[in-house]
Parts: C-alpha cells; structure tokens; sequence
C-alpha cells in the first residue's frame, strides 16, 4: 500500500516538470489571412465577453488580472496563454477546440480588440 503510494507520488513529481515544459502551439501557423478574417475575430470577441472580460475587462474587479498588451505580444503567445495557462490564469484547453483559441487570439490581436 505505501509503496504504491510513494511510487505515485514519485511519479507525479517526475512527470511534471516534463509536462509544464510542452508549451502548446497552433495546429498551424497563424497567418495574416487568418488573423484579419473578420469571421475568426467576430468568433474570437463572443468568446472574450463570455470567459476572459470579467477578469481582464476594463470592469474587471482591479488586481484580478493583468491589462493585456496586445501590441507586445506575438500570436503564438496569445495562444500558448489561452491553452495552457498561466499561474492564476486559467487554462482553456478543455474548454475551447484548437480553432477557437486561435479565433480569440485573433480578436485580441485585431483593431477590434477592446477589453
Ligand atoms: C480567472 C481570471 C482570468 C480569466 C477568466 C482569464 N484570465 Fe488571462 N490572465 C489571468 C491572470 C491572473 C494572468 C496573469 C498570469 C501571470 O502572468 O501570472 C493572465 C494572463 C493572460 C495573458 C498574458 C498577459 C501578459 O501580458 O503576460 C493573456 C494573453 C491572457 N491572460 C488572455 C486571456 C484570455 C484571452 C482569456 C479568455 C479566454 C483569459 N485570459 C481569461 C487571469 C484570467
């Protein structure tokens, strides 16, 4: 029985540095098409109102979340953020396809981008 348990435990600990080092990217590449389709940003803002501004908005309660700044990041930033997560950002890995995630990547990299 203890055994088993600290031969678990081991295990868990061995395999996660491991794990938080797999840094998700895109299924494919962003592009400039991609990012500047008016679908892909449309999709991306519905999913932003329902999961990520009432942590990240402009109304969000202070301290509770950064205020992003799009113009510093890269795509797959974005990205890598919104599948994994991040200390007290949550991940959405579970919640959002591969292509959902790079719709709401889209949206906070667009002119439209508003928190
Ligand atoms: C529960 C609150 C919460 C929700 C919901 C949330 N985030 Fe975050 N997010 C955070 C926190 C806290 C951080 C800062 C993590 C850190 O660096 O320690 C963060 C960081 C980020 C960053 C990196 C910012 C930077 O400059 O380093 C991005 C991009 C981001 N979030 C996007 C999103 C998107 C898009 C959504 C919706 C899918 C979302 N977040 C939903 C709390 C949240």
């Amino acid at each position: 029985m203890k055994s088993a348990f600290t031969a678990a435990l081991l295990a868990a600990v061995i395999a996660l540095p491991a794990y938080a080092q797999e840094a998700s990217k895109p299924p494919e590449p962003f592009t400039e098409d991609f990012l500047s389709d008016a679908e892909n940003i449309n999709a991306g803002q519905e999913m932003w109102a329902e999961q990520c501004r009432h942590c990240h908005g402009r109304t969000a309660y202070p301290g509770k979340a950064p205020k992003l700044k799009p113009y510093k990041y890269k795509p797959e930033f974005v990205y890598r953020r919104v599948t994994d997560g991040f200390r007290k950002m949550p991940s959405w890995e579970e919640v959002y396809t591969d292509l959902e995630r790079m719709q709401i990547t889209a949206y906070v990299l667009s002119d439209d981008f508003s928190p």
